[in-house]
């Protein structure tokens, strides 16, 4: 999906675009190599994904900013590098393949370290506190609602049951003898969802998306687009309902007369119905099976009073 991604800006007015989530700096680059008119305004919370695209951008100069922090404190980084309006922003949520792929890191099921799974390494609370701190019905919660576990009081309890875990490799164990066998045998490694859940839930992922769309939308110029990329229902839940709130100013009045409650439409959707990476992509990346697009575009305000 990089090329349509990176072809959604081709015709945003000159500025800085947000990457919200500037990872190793992948999109970034290909923003910066195709379209002259921009530079980029990049945050992440994980100081080592800002270092690694710091130098992998480095070519590009000062058409490159970067703010350490969560991307829900969007207003702080644009006040701290002077910047007054964006041209666009682009979310790519959710965990970087250096993140899975470095073990210290504790994200994976695959390798084995302390469990930690904390995306801003300056925060205290990580996935062993999760892990051996929650009651068994909160982590039950976390693992249906963030893994869409049917086994998740089966694992709740096991791991309860296990404490002290201090491992990935141990919980990774304890996930997988708490499922059925049968069941164990279908949709990916069985500790994939639970891992995930966990994940989720020490970095607070799904608390800072809706303020940060709402931001990054009302700091956006008329021509700009928005485009977010997520990997879970309950994100896509979220980008749809905000996208759809500034594209209707959040109107209230009932459907089948004109509105009456002063409702501003600041968007027009570009992309509404998720597209869902073909087999082909699927098959090139471990993490697109489940991506979904969704992509809005800056319109000056409009009063959407009588307009139904
Ligand atoms: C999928 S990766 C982005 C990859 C990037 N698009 C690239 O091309 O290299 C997601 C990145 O977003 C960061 N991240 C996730 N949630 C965040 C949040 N709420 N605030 C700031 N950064 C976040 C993660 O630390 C990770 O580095």
């Amino acid at each position: 999906m990089a090329d349509e991604i990176v072809a959604l800006f081709e015709d945003v007015p000159p500025g800085f675009v947000l990457d919200a989530t500037l990872g190793g700096g992948g999109h970034s680059e290909q923003l910066l190599e195709r379209w002259p008119q921009i530079g980029i305004l990049g945050i992440d919370r994980d100081v080592d994904a800002l270092s690694a695209a710091q130098i992998r951008l480095a070519r590009f100069g000062d058409r490159l900013r970067t703010y350490h922090c969560r991307f829900d404190r969007l207003d702080e980084a644009m006040t701290a590098l002077s910047i007054d309006t964006l041209s666009g922003a682009l979310f790519d949520l959710g965990v970087s393949s250096p993140q899975l792929d470095i073990a210290e890191r504790g994200f994976s099921y695959r390798n084995d370290a302390a469990l930690d799974m904390r995306m801003d390494r300056t925060q205290s609370w990580s996935a062993a506190d999760v892990v051996n701190g929650y009651t068994a019905a909160d982590l039950a919660h976390v693992i249906q609602r963030y893994g869409d576990e049917r086994f998740a009081r089966r694992i709740a309890a096991a791991i309860v049951a296990a404490r002290p875990i201090e491992s990935t490799a141990v919980l990774a164990e304890i996930v997988v003898a708490a499922i059925p066998a049968a069941a164990r045998r279908t949709g990916g490694h069985p500790a994939k969802r639970t891992f995930q859940a966990i994940r989720i839930e020490v970095n607070g992922e799904l608390d800072a998306l809706a303020p940060a769309i709402d931001t990054a939308i009302e700091r956006t110029v008329p021509g700009g687009r928005v485009a977010v990329l997520s990997y879970h229902s309950g994100e896509d839940r979220i980008v749809k309902d905000r996208m759809r709130a500034a594209a209707t100013g959040d109107c209230a009045c009932p459907p089948e007369l004109p509105c009456v409650c002063d409702a501003v439409q600041t968007v027009r959707i570009v992309r509404g119905v998720p597209r869902t990476p073909s087999k082909a992509e699927q098959a090139n990346n471990r993490r697109a099976g489940s991506a979904r697009l969704r992509v809005v575009e800056r319109i000056p305000d409009v009063a959407t009073r009588g307009r139904r």
